[in-house]
């Protein structure tokens, strides 16, 4: 059985010493305690090598970003070849931070999801409506076309997808939305993921992220179809990312 995914995103925040002392710290809890999560950090691009130095039998590292070909005139970018020597193994693509900020297109996001399958990392997929869409009744259709890019994927290869649901006004916001409009999304995520993507030939997960926190993780996680959580700022401090793992 899956355990439930428990995934930190530290965006642009801590330094070296910072990243590869959390590091140590989380092993060494995630040794003594066992517990029954699939504990995944992304921390800032350059700090991987060094934290993949540090033994992490018990959790695994993610990229924050990449760009999608191996090699050539990209300025500032770092292809996932150039993390062939760490041990890495999952890809955010879609983060809403990189949609809005960074201009995102989907027609990029396609791409990148696509170079990431390839290199067998797990995609983790963010999708999610802003404020304003949400307002104006328009969450389920922004959902559906964010979704869209998946429906195309190359089914040669087998992969595994992580769709996480980040309303944009729950990120970093301190609000979350119910459990029943949660639930909601959960199912026509589902409901898509067994009609549409199918055949593209993937393992489909479901996550939330936006908010969470030690507080209302049970909540979160006892949803139907709920599969994990993306977790920001709650993950960056260690003791309050071990109290979320502990409540798994
Ligand atoms: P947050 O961020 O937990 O700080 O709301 C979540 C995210 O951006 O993935």
């Amino acid at each position: 059985m899956q355990l439930p995914f428990i995934i930190a995103n530290w965006k642009m925040n801590k330094t070296i010493q910072e990243s590869t002392n959390y590091a140590r710290g989380l092993e060494r809890y995630l040794v003594e305690t066992q517990p029954k999560a699939t504990v995944i950090v992304c921390p800032c691009a350059i700090f991987l090598p060094f934290m993949s130095q540090i033994q992490h039998e018990h959790f695994s590292l993610g990229v924050q970003n990449f760009f999608p070909a191996d090699k050539g005139s990209f300025t500032g970018e770092c292809s996932l070849t150039m993390f062939d020597s760490v041990d890495i193994s999952y890809a955010i693509v879609g983060h809403s931070e990189r949609r809005q900020l960074f201009k995102e297109s989907d027609e990029l996001l396609q791409q990148k999801v696509i170079y990431a399958l390839e290199k067998d990392y797990t995609v983790i997929f963010c999708i999610g409506e802003t404020k304003e869409e949400k307002e104006q009744g328009l969450t389920e259709e922004v959902i559906l076309k964010q979704l869209e890019i998946l429906s195309t994927l190359p089914k040669e290869k087998k992969g595994t997808i992580l769709i996480a649901y980040e309303p944009l006004w729950a990120i970093g916001t301190g609000i979350v939305p119910s459990r029943e409009s949660i639930q909601s999304i959960v199912q026509i995520i589902q409901k898509y993921a067994r009609e549409m993507l199918a055949p593209c030939n993937k393992n489909i997960y479901t996550l939330y992220g936006g908010s969470v926190t030690q507080d209302n993780i049970d909540d979160i996680l006892n949803i139907n179809g709920i599969q994990g959580v993306l977790i920001g700022s709650a993950s960056l401090e260690l003791d309050t990312f071990i109290t979320i793992i502990q409540s798994v």
